[in-house]
C-alpha cells in the first residue's frame, strides 16, 4: 500500500483521533501508564479537542492516506515573530512505522512554512525511538520543558530539539 500525505479535513477527525489513542497507548503506557495515558488521550485528542486544528490559521494539519485508512498524522503551527515551526504533533500508527511515512510528514510540514529559521518539538526522553527518528532528521538538543505542550495538567517533562531549516533558491 502506499500512502500519500495530504490536508486533513474535518470528516478526518474521528479516524485521526482513532489514531492517536492506538499510537499513544502503545508509545506510552509502558512509560506513563495506562490510566494517565487514557486520561491525557481523552483530553487531547478526542474530536472536540482536535476539531478546531482544522481551520487554524498558519498551521498544517496533515495525515498520510492509503484511500483506505490513515497510517499517520502531523500538526505544526507557525510563530512568524519568532520564524518558529512547532511540531505539535507527529504520529504514525504502529502497524505502519519505520516504512518512511514520519519522513514525509515531515518534510511536508517543513516545505509548509516558507521564511521559517527553525523546527521545534518536544519529546519525552524516555520515548528513544522518535529522539532517534528526530536526530536522524537532523533536529539536535535545545533544552528541556517542564510541561510538554505547555499543559501545565499533566505536567510531563520533555526534551527540546530543533532543527535550522536551510532553504535554497
Ligand atoms: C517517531 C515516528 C514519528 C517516526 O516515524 P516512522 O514513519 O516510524 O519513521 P521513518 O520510517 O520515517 O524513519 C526515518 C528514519 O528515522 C530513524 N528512525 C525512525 N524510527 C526509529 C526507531 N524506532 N529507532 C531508531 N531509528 C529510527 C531511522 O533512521 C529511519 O530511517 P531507516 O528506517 O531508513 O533506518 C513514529 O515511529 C511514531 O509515531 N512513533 C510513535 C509515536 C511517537 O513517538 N511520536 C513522536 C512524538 S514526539
Amino acid at each position: 500500500m502506499t500512502f500519500f500525505v495530504r490536508t486533513a479535513g474535518t470528516r478526518d477527525l474521528e479516524a485521526v483521533s482513532l489514531l492517536l489513542g492506538e499510537t499513544w497507548h502503545a508509545t506510552y503506557d509502558g512509560i506513563y501508564g495506562l490510566e494517565r495515558v487514557s486520561e491525557i488521550v481523552r483530553s487531547w485528542h478526542s474530536v472536540e479537542a482536535l476539531r478546531p486544528r482544522v481551520t487554524r490559521l498558519n498551521t498544517e494539519f496533515l495525515v498520510a492516506d492509503d484511500g483506505t485508512r490513515l497510517g499517520g498524522m502531523a500538526f505544526a503551527a507557525f510563530e512568524a515573530e519568532r520564524k518558529l515551526v512547532v511540531l505539535h504533533q507527529l504520529y504514525v500508527h504502529p502497524d505502519y512505522q519505520r516504512q518512511g511515512i514520519g519522513r514525509e510528514l515531515l518534510a511536508e510540514v517543513e516545505d509548509g512554512f516558507p521564511g521559517a529559521e527553525r523546527v521545534r518539538i518536544e519529546v519525552e526522553e524516555a520515548n528513544t525511538g522518535a529522539i532517534a527518528f528526530y536526530v536522524a532528521s537532523g533536529f539536535e538538543p535545545a533544552g528541556k520543558s517542564e510541561a510538554c505542550g505547555g499543559d501545565t495538567r499533566f505536567a510531563i517533562p520533555a526534551a527540546i530539539y530543533e532543527k535550522r531549516m536551510i532553504w535554497t533558491g
